[in-house]
């Protein structure tokens, strides 16, 4: 049986707006184990994006905590997170945010630490994801699947424990959509990473080993899968 990776306990999460407080997660919790893809659906506006951004370390919550891998990670000062993001998670954004001025490979070796080179391959991810032709060109000369597929190669190419995606195929058709999800799924398997991913795509779900629902502040897994 695959470990639980990431951990999240009874998060809560409110803003302060212009009449007051809106509670936006209302104790949350929600566990993923390695070689795993959690999908997260939910209406516009019922925390999806807030609720990764907690996973991600990226925003504390009100309450609740954040465990990967068994250590109480939220507990860590604050001064530490960005250490924590950069050695345990790896995102992939609704753009791709490549950087205009660096080819396909760069996108990855630049960003990659020495001591992942050995564990992860760049050269062997564009394989993987069927991107061989990126390696020298452009985002410009890319198309939107193959920037975004880049992306994903750059999410695993610190060897993270868990990979975050927030609406990863917002950008594409229907096709391309899947295909991208599929190459997510494909890593995270493979690598046994703890993935979670928001989507509005109703098409992808069907690739997710469990899907929830967010709304009104709560988490519920969706039966119908
Ligand atoms: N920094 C912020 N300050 C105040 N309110 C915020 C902030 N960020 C988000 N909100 C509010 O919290 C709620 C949840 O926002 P969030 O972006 O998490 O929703 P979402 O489910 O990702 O929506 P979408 O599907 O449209 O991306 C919304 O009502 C939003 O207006
Ligand atoms: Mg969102």
């Amino acid at each position: 049986m695959s470990k639980t990776i990431l951990k999240l306990e009874h998060i809560t999460k409110s803003y302060q707006d212009g009449s007051g407080k809106n509670l936006v997660l209302n104790d949350v919790s929600l566990d993923v184990n390695g070689g795993e893809l959690v999908a997260i659906v939910g209406p516009s506006g019922s925390g999806k994006s807030t609720f990764l951004t907690i996973a991600g370390m990226l925003l504390s919550p009100d309450a609740g905590a954040i465990t990967i891998n068994g250590e109480r990670v939220s507990d860590s000062k604050k001064k530490n997170w960005t250490k924590i993001r950069h050695e345990h998670i790896g995102f992939i954004f609704q753009s791709h945010q490549l950087l205009p001025y660096l080819k396909g490979l760069e996108q990855l070796t630049l960003f990659q630490d020495k001591k992942n080179r050995d564990k992860v391959n760049a050269p062997d991810m564009f394989t993987e994801l069927g991107i061989e032709k990126c390696k020298n060109q452009y985002p410009s000369e890319m198309s939107g699947g193959e920037k975004q597929r880049i992306a994903i190669a750059r999410a695993f190419i610190n060897d993270p424990d868990i990979i975050l995606a927030d609406e990863p195929t917002a950008s594409l058709d229907g096709a391309r959509g899947r295909q991208v999800v599929e190459m997510i799924r494909l890593e995270v398997k493979k690598r046994e990473k703890a993935a979670v991913m928001v989507t509005h795509d109703e098409r992808v779900l069907d690739l997710a080993d469990r899907v929830y629902r967010l709304e009104n502040g709560a988490l519920t897994q969706n039966n119908e899968k």
